[in-house]
């Protein structure tokens, strides 16, 4: 059987487009009327007052927790969702946060700040109206993303893991905006993308536009950490970021794929890019991306909750193993053999093929 996998992921390298550039400049490939137009859109949510001023507070050099505390406290909703949070098991508190104040001590200014854009910001994108597309199921994509960023962040100790996290939400917030302002033209191109890896492609085809571009220029226009820009625009391609950015764009594209992992219909392709991340970018073995998928699937579960999103109880890393399975058997001529190897990498918490470079999951798919 040939390897159409290997063949699938060498188009999505071929057509990754041109590097990215630096966030201020211009790029003449870019269609600027329509970055204009969907940036511009009075149909996307903003950012509400509270958690605005809250940005604005903890940004200042001399900020007083005290003014910050009572500020979150007026949005009673968003503080309640700030203290479950940080009595998640993302978090690892040993011990029960029952106050803002106590809460804001714990985070810190900038983890709260953060906290604070995606816990308002996400819920308000899951309920926005957007014709046929699926936001919520787009916004529980982006929370996968955002905890597999922290995960792996703090696990390699390369960059803020809570900005990371910030990263991870925000990074495809540009799909949402492209839904909102250009409605069915985009359902078209998500038609012509069966899985989000080839969305960047197809938007630079069809739209000489792509939504990591808008998600950056997002970001920088709703006065969020600017930091983030260069990174979430390059997420999708990170290998041409510049070396400033490359690792925090190299941890957002494999935070990508690990949500994919959970909620595309077919893991495999996923599976097999995040090893080849891990193994060539990121020092990390198969064993540790299994670590990460697995305590992704416990964590993001406790997150749903806080953010407004459902998370499926049975979307755990044994399912995704079962699904594995069943799409190994459906691709490999001897089913015997497909299913001992399958359920024998499963079994044994280890990798689920011998892969080379940019072919998954080796053997078994030739
Ligand atoms: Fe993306």
């Amino acid at each position: 059987m040939s390897c159409f996998f290997a063949h699938d992921l060498n188009c999505v390298r071929d057509c990754a487009g041109p590097a990215c550039i630096a966030v201020d400049g211009k790029d003449s490939s870019v269609n600027e009327s329509l970055l204009e137009r969907v940036c511009g859109c009075p149909a996307l949510p903003a950012l509400p007052m509270v958690a605005a001023e809250v940005l604005r507070l903890a940004s200042a050099p001399d900020a007083h927790l005290s003014r910050i505390a009572s500020t979150l406290n007026q949005d009673a909703t968003l503080a309640a969702r700030v203290l479950k949070t940080v009595n998640s098991s993302a978090f690892g508190q040993r011990r029960r946060i029952t106050s803002i104040p106590q809460a804001i001590g714990i985070l810190g200014q900038r983890q709260l700040k953060n906290l604070v854009v995606g816990l308002t910001l996400i819920p308000a994108l899951g309920k926005s109206k957007t014709g046929t597309f699926d936001q919520l199921a787009h916004c529980r994509r982006s929370l996968y993303s955002a905890n597999a960023a922290k995960i792996f962040s703090t696990r390699i100790k390369t960059s803020d893991p809570d900005e990371l996290f910030l990263g991870g939400l925000l990074m495809d917030l540009g799909v949402i905006a492209l839904a909102t302002a250009l409605g069915d033209e985009y359902s078209r191109v998500l038609l012509k993308a069966p899985k989000h890896a080839d969305l960047e492609s197809v938007e630079r085809q069809m739209l000489s536009l792509t939504h990591s571009r808008i998600s950056a220029a997002l970001v920088e226009r709703w006065n969020l950490p600017s930091e983030l820009a260069e990174p979430i625009r390059c997420h999708h391609t990170p290998q041409k970021s510049s070396h400033s950015v490359r690792s925090g764009a190299m941890l957002l594209y494999v935070s990508g794929l690990c949500a994919d992992v959970y909620v595309e219909e077919d893991p495999l392709w996923a599976i097999a890019e995040i090893e080849r991340v891990c193994r060539e970018e990121l020092q990390l073995t198969n064993c540790d991306a299994n670590e990460v998928l697995s305590e992704l699937a416990e964590s993001t579960r406790s997150l749903g909750e806080s953010f407004q999103i459902q998370i499926d109880p049975m979307a755990t890393f044994a399912e995704s193993g079962r699904r594995r399975t069943r799409k190994f058997l459906q691709i490999n001529p001897d089913p015997r053999e497909a299913r001992h190897r399958a359920e024998t990498a499963i079994t044994e918490h280890r990798p689920i093929g011998n892969a080379s470079p940019g072919s998954p999951t080796g053997q078994w798919f030739h």
